[in-house]
C-alpha cells in the first residue's frame, strides 16, 4: 500500500473517530441522568484517544489530519431519518452499533491489507482501536437486549 493510499485511509478513520466523539458526547447530554449517559461519555473519551493516536500517525507519516465532515450519515443511510425521528435509547444504541460495526470492518480491512512496510506500531494501534470498537459494540448490543422486541440491524 503506498503512502498516499494509507494517509487517505487514516484520514477516513480520523474523520469517523472525530464524528463519534461529537456524537457520543451529544448522546451523553441527551440522556443525562441515566447510566447510558455515563457510558456514552466514557465511550467518547475512548474515541478521542483514537482521534489522537490516528492523528499522531498521520503526522508521523508526513500528512496533515483532515476532517472530512459528516461521515456518519452515509453509514446510517436510509435508517438515519428514522432513528432521528424515533429518538430514544433503543434507537440510539442501534445507530451506534451500525457505526461501530462500520469502524470494525474498516479497521479489520486495513489491518489485513496494510502490509509490513509501515512497522508493527501502526498495526498495534489499529488493532487496539479495533478491540475498543468491539467492546463498544458488545456493550451497546448487550444493553439493547434489555429492551423488548429489539432487532439489531444486521448490516451496515
Ligand atoms: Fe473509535
Ligand atoms: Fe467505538
Amino acid at each position: 500500500m503506498d503512502k498516499a493510499e494509507l494517509l487517505a485511509k487514516l484520514n477516513w478513520f480520523y474523520s469517523l473517530e472525530l464524528n463519534q466523539v461529537d456524537l457520543y458526547m451529544a448522546q451523553s447530554k441527551t440522556f443525562a441522568g441515566s447510566y447510558e449517559s455515563i457510558v456514552f461519555e466514557r465511550t467518547a473519551y475512548i474515541e478521542q484517544q483514537h482521534v489522537d493516536n490516528i492523528a499522531a500517525k498521520i503526522r508521523e507519516l508526513g500528512g496533515t489530519p483532515t476532517a472530512l465532515g459528516d461521515v456518519i450519515s452515509p453509514i446510517l443511510g436510509s435508517i438515519a431519518g428514522k432513528i432521528v425521528s424515533l429518538a430514544g435509547v433503543e434507537n440510539t444504541l442501534k445507530a451506534n452499533i451500525l457505526i461501530e460495526r462500520k469502524a470494525m470492518a474498516d479497521y479489520t480491512n486495513l489491518i489485513n491489507t496494510i502490509g509490513d512496510e509501515y512497522g508493527t506500531e501502526l498495526r498495534k494501534i489499529l488493532e487496539h482501536n479495533l478491540v475498543d470498537e468491539d467492546v463498544h459494540t458488545a456493550w451497546f448490543s448487550e444493553r439493547l437486549t434489555d429492551y423488548d422486541n429489539s432487532v439489531i440491524p444486521d448490516q451496515v
